[in-house]
This record gives C-alpha cells, structure tokens and sequence, in this order.
C-alpha cells in the first residue's frame, strides 16, 4: 500500500551560500517556518553532502567564489538519483539573462536577495510539496509497473499451462488408437511440462476400502528427456492420505508433508520435497490421482487447475476405454448368443409383454412356413389350430404371468393349413429375479413326426388286437359251427330220405285227428328251417373265415393277396360301422383279384377307406325315410401298369375342395374330438406308396360323394423303404 504524501513533512533543506552571514539567516527563517535546513559554505562539500544524503530541497547562491551556481548545478543535475531535487536559485543581482542561465541550468525556481522570509519560506514550501509529490508519484508508478510486471509473469505462466494443458487435452482426445498405458503416459508427461517438474505419478484405486496403487510414473531427466514407465506398488504418505480424505487437491510444502511414497517410487528424483496431489473424485470417493513432485518453486492454483484438467480427462477417457471395451465384449458374446439361438435345432419366439412377436429363429421359420416378416408384430395366435382347449390357454397364461415355465404339447397350423404338433416350453423373461416381466421367450420342438409315428403304432397295435381276437372268437367258433354244420348236412341227408317215406305217411293219416304237426306241415316247413339253418350257419362261418382271414397278418412280408377275399372279409370286419347308414357293395372283376402285397397292410387300407365312407354318410339327410347310403368298393384290372385298382366310393357329401389338398395330412381331421385321429388316409397313403409302390388319390365323383382309388402293382416293388410304423 502507498502512503498519502505527508505534505507537513519537515523537509530537509541543504543551503549553499559563500556568506555564513547569510547561511544564518537563511536556515533561521527555514527552522521557524518547521524546516530542517542543513547549511553548506563550501559548494564542492556541498555537492558531495547532496550525493549522500539527498535532501528535499537546495538553495544554492548563484554567485559564489570557487563556483557557479550555475555550474554547481549543472553538475548536480547529472547524477540520476539527484536530478529530481529541486534547486532554487538566490542572487542579488537578478537579471532577465540571469533568471534564463539559472534555468537553463536546471533550477527550479529563483529568488532575489535581499530575502524576504515570507516569500522564501512559502517558496520553498510550494517546492517541497511538488518535489514531494513527485516522488509520491514515482513510487506508486514503480510499484504499479512492479504489479503489472508479476501480473503479467503470472498471466504468463497460466497461458503456458492453459497452453499445456489445452495440448494434453487435444493429444489425449485424438489418442484413438493408443493402449492404455500410452494415454497415461501421455497425460503424465502433459502433467510435467505443465507444472515444470521433475517426476509425476498416476495412481488408482480398486474400490474405496483399498489403498492407492501407483501405476505409472513419469520423470524428466537434467537433459529434459522424459520417461515413462509401467510399475506396482502402493502410494502411502500424508499427501495421498490428505487428499484422499479431503477429496480435493493438496499441495505439500514439505517433505514431511509429501510423505513416504512406497517401494515403487523409491527411485524417484530428488528433491521431493514440494508436491500437488489432484484427485479424480466420482461418487463422493477419490479413485484415480495424479501428483507431480519436485518443482523448484512452489505449486500454485494454475498448477492444480491444470492438472485437475489432465486427470479428469485421462479418466473420462480411459473409463470410456473401458466401457467400450466391455461393451465390444458383450456384443461378441451377445452375437455368439444370438447365434446360437438363430440356428438352434428348436424352434425360438420371442415376445413382448403383450404377446407381440419380436423374434423367431430360422427354424420357426422352416417349420411354420413363414418368414420373420410375416410374423413380427403380429401375435403367435396366427399359428392356433384350434385344437388347443381355451381353457388350456388360459391355465398357461395364469402360469406365465406368475413367473413361471409352461411346458405343454400344441398342434399348431403351418402357414399352408397343415398341421403339426410341437412341444413348447414357454418362460417369462426378465432381467433380473425381482425384474418385471419384459418378454416371453418359447423353445419349441416338432414332433410331429414323433406323433405320426406314434399314431400309426396305436392303429397299428389297435388292429393286431382286433385281429388277435378275432383269431380266438373264430377258432372257438370254428369247431362248434363245424359240428352243427356236419349235423345240418346229416339232417337234410336224412330229411332228403324221410321226406318221400313222410308224403305216404301223409296220405294215410289224411283224415287223422290232426293233433299234433301233420306230416304235410312238416314236408312244408322242414325244408325251410333246414334252408335257414344252413343260411345261417354258412354266415356265421363267413364271419368266422373273415375274422380268421383279417387276424392271418401274415409275417409282414409280401404274399399274394387276394384282394377279393380282403375286400369280404374287411366289408364284414367293419360291418357295425356301415350298416345303419349304408348299404355296401362290391362291383369286383374278377380279373383283379390278385396282387402281390402285405394283406395285413391293404386291409387296414381297405377297413380305412370304408370306414370313412361310412363316417361320411351318418347323419345325411335321405329322400325316403329309411332309406339308406350306399358304399361301392371295387376292383378292376390296369393291364397298361400291370397293376390292379381298388375303390372305395359314397354317396356321402364328397370332399370340400377347400380342404382336399390336406385329407392326407397326419392329423387332419374334420371330425370331432374322439372320433377322429386324422391318421387314416395318412396311414393309408403311407401303405400304399411307400410300403407298395402304388398311387393312393381321392377322385372328383360327380353329382357328389367321394371315391378313394388304390392303384397295386401286381408284383410286389422290391424297394420297400420302411415299415409303416418304424
Ligand atoms: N369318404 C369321405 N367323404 C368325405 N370326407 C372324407 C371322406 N374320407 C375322408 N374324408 C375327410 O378327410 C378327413 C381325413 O380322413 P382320415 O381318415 O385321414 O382321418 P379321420 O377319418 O378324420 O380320422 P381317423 O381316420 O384317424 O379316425 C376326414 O376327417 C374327412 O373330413
Ligand atoms: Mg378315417
């Protein structure tokens, strides 16, 4: 702070007269008007008392003997520090050339002798308050250039460190492809330059509880080289410890304050003894620090600001590295993932909260017929059959929407109208356990054929039981219908003989009491019963020889089959099914009676075939009542294929055209549940071209009803693929 010119100030006056008279008089009237005169006679001493303790003021004599005034002036005014000393001149002798000498010389002002105390004195005064405010003003100038000399030292050195770290800054953000340890380096180094410093370190912690480790230090030689190295190993001492707590900078002044700073540091250039630690603080906690050490003069603010600029950018930076890495890594492992789910041998949906698909793996696609984009979106309901039960629906949604797996059997449709079973196991999906449900995710398997497989074996084992009983009914059968047939043959023998001894008889007791059966109601009922007994009995051994002919399945080979014979025995076999709707006739040639085939095979065929026929006409509504369908199975030669053919058609409503692109689908049906499997005409297909080499097609009957044709190659194809059930 400047003082405010004391304007009372004593002034210190040096009075140069030849005459001591004079001198006297002079420094008396200086004395009471509160000065400090210092009287000089001999103005070569004078001269020399001005250089060592300059005065506030002079009176110099112009006219002296050994001098001039105005030389003696003149002299004064040379030297630097006394040029500013005012100098009034005194003459007796006061002239226009003398006044203009005197100032030319230097003087400040000039005063005639005689002196009048009044005048000198308030003269003097005037001169000492000028001199005086002078110098006031040339101390404050040196102190303000002094200020803005520092002031503008200072500006300097925050420019080189904004510059610094406005470099560092750059550098680090371009860094793309540097590795981690390069953009430490590069940020130490920036650290160094900035601080003009000898060593710098970079430390982190794992989570608050640890302690610092240091991971990388950088020094800067005599020669001005830098070097930056990798090492491990705790950061101790008060510094870190300060910092640490206080999360914030912290400057250490000393060496004690700069603390011990472990194993790692232990080759670090001295003097250490100055240090700034700036902290990276996140959540409340300090988890990265750079401090830099050993600046030949103290650290400042500029200093902290700009290496709190360089920590907190290397960390942003490397904690993005990181988040990049990490999230390159997800998705590598997130692609892998998807992968994986994408060509999953199961079927894969995935939906939204509200059952809107969002994905599907190709091998829904392959098995449901539809490609993504006609799926997303839309709800999996696209692909209900109808088959599944409300109710089934609605017990697997309450077991979703509680969080849990649902596992289950749906027959589905495919995007073409067939069908297909596939076993689901459906999850709710979240992110984590208390997560609300976000999705629904279904692994589905095909099973269709897994199915078909299974429901050809059940028809399969259902008719091998059919015919094992079959086999025992007509062998039991078989001997008492075969002893009543041998007696019914002795009995009309016997009739044959009796009946002419019985005519005679008959005339004879012609005028009898007529008790009892006469002989002529014998002669005329016997016959009949007899005829009826042998009707009767030639059935039931039909019956017996068609059960017996449907239970002979033979090894599964091929044998000659005589399709007549399994046409009989399959019409018989399937008789409870037709015979209130229908009535059946066989329109065979007898021309195509024989194949070569598995006669278990083309008689479940046949029994199929019939069956559905007689499906087809229950419930028809019929012209006259009591009248009935009819059922035509048939047979005819097809000499050009060396084969034969065998029919079955009705009069039944046909089939739709809508669906006759799919009766020989596995599985599809039209009839209810219980009453169908829609394994028929798959099982009948299956047989006849697979097992036989033959065609098996539903024809266009006109005028309605439905005809199933076979077409059998008379010889058997050698090339049989598989089994109807393996
Ligand atoms: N003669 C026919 N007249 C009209 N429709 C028929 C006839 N034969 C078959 N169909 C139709 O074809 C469908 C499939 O027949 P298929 O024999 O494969 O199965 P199903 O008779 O329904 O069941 P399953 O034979 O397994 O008991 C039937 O549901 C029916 O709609
Ligand atoms: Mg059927």
């Amino acid at each position: 702070m400047t003082r405010a010119p004391d304007l009372q100030l004593r002034g210190e006056i040096l009075v140069v007269d030849d005459e001591i008279e004079v001198l006297r008089v002079i420094c008396a009237m200086l004395r009471r008007a509160g000065m400090a005169p210092r009287p000089v006679v001999d103005p070569i001493r004078a001269l020399e008392a001005a250089r060592l303790d300059p005065p506030d003021l002079i009176l110099l004599d112009v006219k002296m003997p050994q001098v001039s005034g105005l030389a003696w002036c003149r002299e004064l005014k040379q030297n630097p520090h006394l040029t500013e000393i005012p100098v009034l001149f005194m003459s007796g002798y006061d002239s226009e050339e003398q006044r203009a000498a005197a100032f030319e010389a230097g003087g400040t002002d000039y005063i005639s002798k005689p002196l009048h105390e009044q005048e000198l004195v308030s003269r003097v005064r005037a001169h000492l308050q000028g001199g005086m405010l002078r110098r006031v003003l040339r101390d404050q100038n040196a102190l303000l250039r002094e200020r803005v000399d520092e002031q503008l030292r200072i500006i300097g050195e925050q420019r080189e460190v904004a510059l610094a770290q406005a470099n560092a800054l750059l550098d680090l953000h371009a860094s793309g492809t540097a590795t981690r340890e390069e953009l430490v380096g590069k940020a130490l180094t920036a650290a160094l330059r900035l601080s003009g410093t000898a060593a710098a370190i970079f430390a982190v912690r794992a989570h608050v509880q640890s302690g610092m480790q240091v991971t990388t230090v950088a020094t800067r030689a005599a020669s001005g080289d830098i070097d930056v190295r990798s090492v491990r190993g705790p950061l101790a001492g008060t510094g870190v410890r300060r910092c640490l707590w206080e999360k914030r900078p912290y400057l250490a002044h000393d060496a004690a304050s700069v603390g011990l700073l472990g194993d790692a540091l232990a080759d670090l250039p001295g003097p250490l003894a100055r240090a700034c630690f700036v902290p990276v603080v996140e959540r409340d906690a300090v988890t990265a620090l750079v401090a830099v050490f050993g600046r030949p003069s103290a650290y400042d603010e500029t200093h902290i600001r700009g290496l709190q600029g360089i920590v907190d950018t290397l960390w942003q930076i490397l904690k993005r590295r990181e988040a990049e890495e990490s999230l390159q890594a997800s998705l590598v492992e997130a692609r892998k993932l998807a992968l994986a789910v994408e060509q999953s041998p199961a079927a894969v949906v995935v939906t939204d909260r509200d059952g809107r698909i969002e994905y599907v793996n190709h091998k829904f696609c392959e098995v449901t017929g539809y490609t993504p984009e006609e799926v997303l979106g839309k709800n999996p309901r696209v692909l209900k059959s109808g088959w599944t039960a409300p109710r089934d629906y609605a017990a697997m949604w309450r077991l979703l929407t509680a969080g849990q797996t649902w596992t289950g059997v749906f027959q589905n449709l495919r995007k073409d109208g067939s069908s297909f079973w596939e076993r689901a196991s459906i999850s709710p999906m979240r992110a984590s356990p208390d997560a609300p449900i976000t999705h629904f995710v279904g692994v589905k398997e095909d099973i269709t054929a897994q199915r078909t497989l299974e429901a050809q074996l059940q028809q399969a084992q259902q008719l091998e039981a059919i015919g094992q009983l079959a086999a025992g009914v007509a062998h039991e059968i078989n001997t008492p219908s075969q002893y009543v047939s041998d007696n019914l043959s002795f009995l009309t023998h016997a009739w044959e003989r009796l009946a002419p001894l019985l005519t005679a008889a008959a005339a004879d007791a012609a005028d009898a009491t007529g008790r009892g059966p006469s002989p002529s109601w014998l002669l005329e009922r016997v016959p009949s019963a007899l005829a009826s007994a042998r009707e009767g009995l030639d059935r039931i051994q039909s019956i017996v020889g068609a059960m017996r002919d449907f239970s002979h399945r033979g090894d599964g080979k091929p044998h000659a089959v005589d399709l007549h014979q399994l046409i009989a025995s399959s019409a018989m076999i399937t008789r409870n099914s037709w015979k209130y709707v229908a009535a059946l006739v066989t329109e065979v040639d007898p021309d195509a009676a024989s194949v070569e085939g598995v006669g278990g095979e083309l008689g479940q065929v046949v029994i199929n075939l019939i069956v559905n026929a007689a499906h087809a006409l229950e419930g028809q509504p019929r012209a006259n009542d009591g009248a009935v369908g009819r059922i035509v199975v048939g047979t005819r030669p097809v000499p050009e294929r060396d084969a034969v053919e065998l029919f079955v058609s009705d009069d039944g409503p046909g089939v739709p055209s809508a669906i006759r692109a799919r009766v020989f689908d596995p599985f599809f049906t039209t009839k209810p549940r219980g009453k169908g499997t829609g394994q028929g005409l798959a099982i009948a297909h299956n047989i006849v071209t697979d097992r036989h080499g033959g065609r098996l097609w539903l024809e266009e009957t006109p005028g309605g009803g439905a005809t199933f044709r076979v077409e059998l190659p008379r010889q058997a194809a050698s090339h049989r693929r598989r089994p109807p059930h393996a």
